[in-house]
């Protein structure tokens, strides 16, 4: 097969070179393109194209395969733990013990949170979306860290990673702790990461805090299958921004605004939301199918559907068992799993999902994991970010080390031709 693409336009050939991943993807490398042919590629939600190449992670939406670095999903959900994932995907190998311990040290000696930044999540009223605070609050780091803002040598992004490693769940605990009216507090050293996130946001003041096995597995597996999922909405965010030598702070920061968004992050509160609101209509599933397939109803059946999984999403079937697991083993009946469960089952028989390749995605079920552990539906978005934040910092990492250039799309402009002014008092 010839490794080249030939285009023909307007009596004329030109030849691009076709590039192979390690997964045998084939991309038209089109970089010449305008230069040869002045013309640009139009692809509106880049369906088609590639921002970039990545040895972060591979997914193919056809077979429903997910890996980090080259291991599975599955795998990764079973055996691992949180940090070693995020310390997998920043630095593209799985840490040995000393490794992840000096990793794990590194971060410890970054938790703490300058005071000052209590004012700032004082002035926010308690009815703000957590999403929104976050993501100011994760800019307004940059203020009291002025040093992360230099991403000029592997050093220097060493030091911003395990500083927004260590201070984002602080933050994150901080927001859940406000809407519930709790003081803000912080961790406990001696403890895992992900144990002491739990520690964080759950320690009541005028308790002890318990170790709680199963949650903490249930945090921790949720956190893994969130960790990174290539080139998304909120990541292209994250190396877009980062692409014009903004921090790693700002970069994230936009990304957990791209992240709260509905048809994305956003998703995993809207199901719960639908849920409960198919629930209180009296559980009526079938009215509710028949909204999203209606045309004239902007009613979409939320936590289905991917841009990318057209079979099904690996990690909603892991979800999806650890429903079962986590409401099994905290002894919880939750009418809400068996309305979800009834809708997954009338979808994946109907000719609409059928046909346009809809599954249930990753958070068709976490939420319902999330209100399992008594974490507010308003935080699950949050959670999300927590998750995503090892991913978003591998790719902004990755494209730092790679140099690339600042992300500037080109666009057809379809507006007016050159006119005159017309003075106000012709107009
Ligand atoms: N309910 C009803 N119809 C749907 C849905 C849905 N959830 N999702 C897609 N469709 C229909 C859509 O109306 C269109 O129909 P037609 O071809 O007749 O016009 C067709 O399926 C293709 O949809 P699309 O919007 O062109 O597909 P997309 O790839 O642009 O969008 C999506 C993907 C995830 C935004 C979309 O499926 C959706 O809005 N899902 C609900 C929101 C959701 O669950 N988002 C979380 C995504 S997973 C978490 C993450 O990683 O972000």
């Amino acid at each position: 097969m010839s490794d080249k693409a030939i285009l023909e336009y307007g009596g004329k050939r030109y030849e691009f070179p076709v590039i192979k991943g390690t997964e045998d993807e084939l991309a038209i490398d089109i970089k010449a393109l305008r230069a040869e042919t002045g013309m640009v590629t139009i692809d509106p939600g880049y369906k088609n194209t590639g921002s970039c190449e990545s040895a972060v992670t591979f997914l193919d939406g056809e077979k429903g395969i997910l890996r980090y670095r080259g291991y599975s999903i599955e795998e990764l959900a079973e055996k691992a733990d949180f940090l070693e994932v995020a310390y997998l995907l920043i630095f593209g190998e799985l840490p040995n013990k000393a490794q992840l311990a000096k990793f794990h040290n590194d971060i410890k000696e970054e938790s703490q949170v300058d005071e000052e930044m209590k004012k700032i999540l004082d002035g926010f009223p308690k009815s703000a979306h957590p999403m929104g605070v976050l993501s100011s609050l994760t800019s307004a780091l940059v203020a009291f860290n002025p040093t992360s803002v230099d991403v000029s040598s592997e050093t220097a992004m060493y030091n911003s990673i395990v500083r927004i490693l260590a201070k984002f769940p602080v933050l994150v605990a901080w927001t859940l702790r406000k809407k519930k009216g709790l003081p803000l507090d912080y961790g406990d050293d001696s403890l895992g990461y992900v144990e002491n996130i739990h520690k964080m946001m759950f320690k009541r003041p005028n308790q002890d805090y318990k170790k709680d096995p199963i949650a903490i597995d249930a945090l921790d597996k949720l956190l893994i299958l969130h960790a990174d999922h290539e080139q998304n909405c909120s990541t292209s965010t994250v190396r877009i921004v980062g692409s014009s030598h903004a921090g790693l702070f700002a970069s994230l920061s936009a990304g957990i605004s791209a992240l709260w968004g509905p048809l994305h992050g956003g998703a995993n509160q809207a199901v719960l939301e639908m849920l409960e609101a198919i629930e209180a209509d009296g559980g009526d599933t079938k009215k509710y199918m028949a909204k999203a397939k209606d045309k004239d109803d902007p009613f979409r059946l939320m936590g289905f559907g991917h841009r990318v999984y057209k079979n099904f999403d690996p990690r909603a079937k892991i979800i999806k068992k650890a429903a079962d697991d986590v409401l099994g083993n905290l002894g919880i009946q939750d009418p809400i799993l068996d309305i979800a469960k009834g809708l997954e089952k009338e979808a994946l028989e109907d000719p609409y999902f059928v046909d346009r390749k809809l599954y249930p995605n990753v958070d068709f079920y976490s939420g319902i994991i999330y209100r399992a552990l008594g974490i507010p539906t308003e935080m699950f978005t949050v959670m999300f970010a927590l998750g995503r934040l090892p991913g978003w910092i591998a790719q902004w990492r990755e494209m730092r080390l790679r140099k690339e250039p600042i992300g500037r799309p080109r666009q057809v402009y379809i507006g007016e031709n050159l006119r005159s002014f017309v003075p106000l008092e012709k107009r």
